[in-house]
């Protein structure tokens, strides 16, 4: 079972890391296939804590390849400040290689991002901030640096250049902003050259090879199905695609070789930045989700949006992706609710609609139909068979499996390593 896929379900923030550190023992290599620093993981492992951006989660399991991929958009400042914050904790980084054609999110990037976000007012995305969209959209727009292009001092020079042409027109005129120099571009993106050298290489071809001899290798997606710049709630979404298919053109591996695919999904919804998100709920039991899921962004600290589970989102996701197995999140952050409600299907302007609309002026409108199950009052942090959760847990997982279009595999009960109840394999 060699190529795994793992993606967010829903908006983000379903555990991902989590998961990909679940599998870590039993995988040789991790490639972190989409976005870039504007991730964020959290990793508990016994008493440490963990939090990745830039890289993947797999990084923290000894023995297991690191990858960045082509399809990602590396801060070369962010990776070198995360590589030694975790050398300084005893984390081996020593095997992480990176993509040659992985594009480079520079100063004037992270400076668009900001400034396009205060110009679009009440109107913004709430982006990370990071640098992200712009760098993608330099990217499609053929005018990107990528990682090789810091080896050639020339052809880096020539293209930062023509970049900065016409971005200090738009930053100068339209935003009032001092002009960004291509020397303090150029020089620091040198100053990392040499220590990028020996990490930078063919991962698609060292992916390829690994797979031909037989190693497992896992695929990490970042942000999620609904922030998928084709699949998501377009225009609040990311710049990359987060979906199953990103690990293909975010890694170089033709899709045939994709054996499975894990969405991970949280027991209840959350989000993160502006956007569609219909089971939101804005009184006392979106805080209890809030407070018991600690549901505040491990990038940027901001407090997390927070609804019911969505049955038609999971089904989409499922669909889109082509979700294998799902792995359950949070079901402990429910435990004390007396009734917890799932949105089964969409009220959209006084229509009953089962599945996630196309058009998002109806899902802008859609109003969540609930179907309500009894709560549990027990602590299941413990429980690691299906059997030790409480029968009202139980029969919850198993209604919202019947609704989501993919078996539940594994359902986590706590933010530890160990904290999971598992049901079927996830690689056999
Ligand atoms: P990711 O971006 O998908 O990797 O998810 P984040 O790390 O941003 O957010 C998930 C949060 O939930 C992290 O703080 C995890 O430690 C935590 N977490 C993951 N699984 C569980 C679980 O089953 N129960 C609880 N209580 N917390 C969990
Ligand atoms: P992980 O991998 C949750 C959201 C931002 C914003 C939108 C666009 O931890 O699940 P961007 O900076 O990417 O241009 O912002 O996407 N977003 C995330 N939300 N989890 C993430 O990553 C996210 N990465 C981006 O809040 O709404
Ligand atoms: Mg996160």
């Amino acid at each position: 079972m060699p190529a795994i896929v793992i993606i967010g379900a829903q908006w983000g923030d379903e555990g991902k890391g989590k998961a990909t550190d679940l599998l870590g023992s039993r995988i040789d290599y991790v490639v972190k296939f989409n976005g870039g620093n504007n991730a964020g993981h959290t990793v508990v492992i016994g008493d440490q804590k963990y939090a990745l951006h830039l890289l993947p989660s797999g990084i923290l399991t000894d023995g297991v390849t690191p990858v960045i991929g082509n399809g990602v958009v590396i801060d070369v400042e962010v990776l070198f400040h995360e590589l030694e914050a975790l050398t300084a904790r005893g984390v081996d980084v020593s095997k992480l290689r990176i993509s040659a054609n992985a594009h480079v999110i520079t100063h004037y990037h992270r400076t668009l991002d900001k400034v396009t976000e205060r110009f679009l007012g009440k109107k913004q995305i709430g982006t990370t901030g990071r640098g992200i969209g712009p760098t993608y959209a330099d990217k499609i727009n053929r005018v990107g640096i990528r990682i090789q292009d810091l080896f050639d001092e020339g052809i880096l020079r020539q293209k930062v250049e023509a970049a900065l042409d016409q971005k200090n027109h738009l930053l100068v005129k339209v935003y009032n902003r001092r002009a960004i120099s291509a020397d303090e571009i150029v020089e620091s993106l040198l100053s990392y050259t040499e220590r990028l050298r020996p990490m930078v290489g063919d991962t698609a071809l060292e992916l390829h090879e690994a797979l031909e001899a037989g190693k497992t290798v896992l695929f990490e997606g970042g942000q999620a199905t609904m922030l998928d710049v084709d699949h998501g709630t377009y225009p609040f979404v990311t710049s990359s695609n987060a979906t199953a298919g990103g690990a293909s053109t975010g890694s170089g591996i033709g899709p045939g070789r994709i054996d499975r695919v894990i969405g991970i999904v949280k027991a209840y919804t959350t989000r993160v930045g502006a956007g569609p998100f219909p089971t939101e709920l804005f009184d006392e039991w979106g805080e209890f989700l809030r407070s018991n899921g600690f549901e505040f962004g491990t990038t940027t600290g901001r407090p997390r949006r927070t609804g019911w589970y969505d049955a038609p989102i999971a089904r989409y996701s499922a669909r889109i992706n082509g979700v294998t197995d799902f792995v359950m999140t949070k079901l402990d952050v429910l435990t004390g609710l007396a009734e917890i409600p799932v949105c089964v299907a969409y009220d959209v302007d006084g229509v009953r609609v089962d599945e996630v609309p196309v058009s998002q002026s109806d899902f802008h409108h859609a109003v969540p139909i609930y179907e309500t199950f009894p709560g549990w009052n027990e602590d299941i942090s413990g429980a690691r068979e299906f059997s030790d959760l409480p029968k009202n847990a139980q029969d919850y997982v198993l209604a919202i499996e019947a609704m989501s279009g993919a078996r539940i595999s594994a359902i986590g009960v706590g933010p530890g390593r160990e904290a999971i109840v598992s049901r079927y394999d996830l690689i056999d």
